[in-house]
C-alpha cells in the first residue's frame, strides 16, 4: 500500500459546489472555504471541520469512514473518488468538489445513488433465478474455488457510483446498465445456481443498454476504489454474448 504523504503547514482552499434543489431561492454556484492542512487529514475530516466551524448547512454523505458503505463518492478535482479515503496530502492546494453526475442531486455534494442502483437491479433482475425450493436441511452445495472467487470479486462492489459517474456512456444514456450494473449482471451469469439460460441472458446483456452500450473509455476501471476487475467483466460478458449469438444462429 502506498504510504501516506504527511503534510501540514499548507492552507487549503476548497471550492465546493452548492445547490439545494428543494429551495426555489437556491441557484447552483461554487463557494470557497479555507482550512489548514493537517497530517493524515481525509476529505471526510476536512468537510466535517468546514461544516462544524464554517457552514452547518453544507450537505455531504458519509457513514462508515472506511471505504465500505459507498456513500461518500464525489468529484474531487474532476475525478470520482471516495471522500473518506482521499487524503488532502495527495491533493493540490486548491480542491474542487462537485457531486457525482448521473445520480439525482439531493443537495451540495450529496446524491441519491440508492434509487439508481435499485432500478438497475430490478431492470436486470439481478438476483438468483431458480425453481429449486430452499431446503434448510440440505448439505451445502460445493462450488469450484476459482468460480467462487470470481463471484466474490463481483460481490465486493460497494455501490459507491464512482464508476458510473466516470462512464461517458452512463452520462449520456440513462438506460445503460453502467459498469456497476454490468458487474452485477456478470456476477449472476457466472453463478451456477442461477438457472437462466444463455438465451435469457442474451436479451439482458447483448444490447445497447448492456455490454454493447460500453464505448470503451475504461475510466471505470481506473477509478473503482475497490479495484474490481471491470475490464475482465466486460470481456466475459462480450464472450458470453457472442457465444449465445453464435448458438442462436
Ligand atoms: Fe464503486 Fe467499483 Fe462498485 Fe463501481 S464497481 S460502484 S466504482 S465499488
Ligand atoms: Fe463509507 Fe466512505 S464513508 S465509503
Amino acid at each position: 500500500m502506498k504510504p501516506a504523504r504527511v503534510s501540514g503547514g499548507r492552507r487549503l482552499r476548497f471550492e465546493i459546489f452548492r445547490y439545494n434543489p428543494e429551495d426555489p431561492r437556491s441557484t447552483p454556484h461554487m463557494q470557497d472555504f479555507e482550512l489548514d492542512d493537517a497530517p493524515y487529514m481525509s476529505l471526510f475530516l476536512a468537510l466535517n471541520m468546514i461544516r462544524e466551524q464554517q457552514d452547518p448547512s453544507l450537505q455531504f454523505d458519509f457513514a462508515c469512514r472506511s471505504a465500505i458503505c459507498g456513500s461518500c463518492g464525489m468529484m474531487v478535482n474532476g475525478r470520482p473518488a471516495l471522500g473518506c479515503r482521499t487524503l488532502t496530502s495527495d491533493l493540490p492546494d486548491v480542491i474542487r468538489l462537485h457531486p457525482l453526475p448521473v445520480f439525482k442531486l439531493i443537495g451540495d455534494l450529496s446524491v441519491d445513488t440508492g434509487t439508481w442502483f435499485r432500478e438497475m437491479v430490478e431492470k436486470s433482475e439481478a438476483w438468483i433465478h431458480t425453481d429449486k425450493v430452499f431446503d434448510p436441511e440440505a448439505v451445502e452445495e460445493r462450488m469450484d474455488d476459482d468460480l467462487a472467487q470470481a463471484i466474490y470479486e463481483g460481490e465486493r462492489c460497494i455501490e459507491c457510483g464512482c464508476c458510473v459517474a466516470s462512464c461517458g456512456a452512463a452520462n449520456v444514456n440513462e438506460s445503460f446498465a453502467g459498469p456497476a450494473g454490468l458487474n452485477r449482471i456478470a456476477r449472476f451469469m457466472m453463478d451456477p445456481r442461477d438457472q437462466r439460460s444463455d438465451a435469457d441472458w442474451f436479451e439482458v446483456v447483448a444490447t445497447a443498454e448492456g455490454v454493447f452500450g460500453c464505448i470503451g473509455m475504461m475510466a471505470c476501471h481506473d477509478v473503482c476504489p475497490k479495484e474490481l476487475p471491470l475490464l475482465e467483466v466486460y470481456a466475459y460478458l462480450r464472450r458470453k454474448s457472442l457465444a449465445a449469438a453464435f448458438n442462436r444462429s
